[in-house]
């Protein structure tokens, strides 16, 4: 562990405990000092379900060698144009920063401490900054619910008509706003199909429980409402140089980026084996796989291994994903995929592990908030 991070860790033990006080204590800084920012945030606000404070807090915390991470933060930059940030904000937010850490912070607080957490949010902010000024795209697109489909308990699938072009490779994602019912409240969602001449896109979206956005996607939203969609980012693509064979891995609606890149193997691979795990609970939850058998049967490099893990009648393959995935290793010379919830992410990293598939062809997006 570097310095920086030693001592930005040790800081925040500090303060840890009350962290809600703190939070409470930022935005109130943010808002009463420049009341103009207050309508950059979603119209409800709790303290616990904002996400500037945490989100900060974690880029500091984990970014100790910026360099690293330098496409992330640029990225994150381009992106948080679509909250209408302007470059003097970012001095507004740190200074806010600084004050709740120091104030928390009470007599422990060092100027050491001080310093440190200075130096790492103006690093950070200094590369999304820059990753902003460099796009010249639109913040974001307006785009119209043009089909609106339930499947299964609670699963919708939508597909949107972008009113401007929006070039993205299969395997990213989206932030996406419904401005009708979540004004301000933004949430990044998979493109579940390879670009098309229409500029059609398909989002697969899971209703979590008191969830803000994908409740208002899966039980509101209908055909003819509006969506707004930032720039595309991730970076989950495929490999086209590649020979090798490969493992796709999805968990629930982490078929989305996984079903993209069938699609766009489907324009070009000849050669290649392609094999699929689709991973759920029970079978009411495999909501999209009569399409995934009718492209198996259609492309012969393409096999498909349906699995639930708490189905008691399903005939086929039962456990979580990541004890199928072993079970039918081998896999050392193949490319992998993997999306879905971030607990799936990490079983199934953990086995390909075990089966020493080399890491960097193991490409994966975690459904975590950030
Ligand atoms: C790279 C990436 C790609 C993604 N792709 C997809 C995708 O293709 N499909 C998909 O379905 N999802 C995807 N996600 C997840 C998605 O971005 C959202 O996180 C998810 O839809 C939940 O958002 P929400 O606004 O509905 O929930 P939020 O309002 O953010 O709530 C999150 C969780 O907190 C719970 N909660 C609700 N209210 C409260 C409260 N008052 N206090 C405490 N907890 C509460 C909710 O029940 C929910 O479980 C992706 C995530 C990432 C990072
Ligand atoms: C070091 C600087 C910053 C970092 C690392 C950072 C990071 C993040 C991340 C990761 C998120 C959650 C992702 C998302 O919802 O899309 C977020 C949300 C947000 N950020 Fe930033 N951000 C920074 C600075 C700023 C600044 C200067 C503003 C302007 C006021 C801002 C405004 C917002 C808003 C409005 C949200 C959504 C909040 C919500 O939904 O509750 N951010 N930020």
């Amino acid at each position: 562990m570097s310095d920086l991070q030693r001592l930005l860790k040790e800081s925040w033990t500090l303060v840890e405990e009350e962290q809600d006080k703190l939070a409470g204590y930022f935005y109130a800084r943010i808002f009463l000092g420049r009341p103009e920012v207050r309508d950059l945030f979603p119209v409800t606000m709790d303290v616990q379900r904002a996400r500037l404070l945490g989100a900060i807090v974690s880029a500091i915390q984990t970014v100790d060698d910026p360099e690293r991470f330098d496409e992330y933060l640029r990225s994150l930059g381009r992106d948080h144009r679509k909250f209408q940030v302007v470059p003097e904000q970012y001095e507004v937010v740190g200074a806010a920063l600084l004050e709740a850490l120091r104030t928390f912070g009470r007599g422990d607080w060092t100027p050491e401490y001080d310093q440190a957490w200075r130096d790492a949010y103006d690093v950070i902010a200094r590369k999304m900054l820059a990753g902003a000024e460099a796009d010249t795209n639109p913040a974001f697109v307006h785009a119209e619910v043009i089909h609106h489909e339930r499947r299964g308990r609670d699963i919708g699938l939508l597909r949107v008509r972008p009113l401007q072009h929006l070039e993205f490779r299969p395997g990213q994602y989206v932030s996406v706003e419904c401005p009708k019912y979540q004004p301000r409240v933004w949430r990044t969602y998979s493109i579940a199909n390879a670009p098309r001449a229409d500029g059609t896109m398909d989002f697969h979206v899971r209703a979590l429980g008191a969830g803000w956005v994908s409740g208002a996607l899966v039980r509101r939203t209908q055909p003819g409402d509006m969506l707004r969609l930032a720039a595309p980012m991730g970076t989950m693509a495929v490999d086209r140089r590649s020979q090798r064979d490969i493992v796709l891995i999805a968990g629930g609606t982490g078929l989305a980026p996984i079903k993209a890149i069938i699609e766009e193997l489907a324009t070009f691979n000849r050669t290649r084996w392609v094999h699929v795990f689709y991973g759920a609970r029970d079978r009411d939850d495999l909501y999209d796989l009569p399409d995934l058998q009718r492209l198996a049967s259609v492309f012969p490099w393409l096999s498909l291994m349906p699995v639930c893990s708490h189905d008691s009648g399903w005939g086929g393959e039962e456990g979580l994903l990541s004890e199928v995935v072993r079970r039918y290793g081998p896999w050392q010379d193949h490319d992998f995929y993997l999306s879905g919830s971030p607990a799936m992410i990490r079983a199934t990293l953990r086995a390909v592990n075990e089966l020493q598939v080399p890491p960097m062809r193991v490409k994966y997006d975690a459904f975590a908030d950030y």
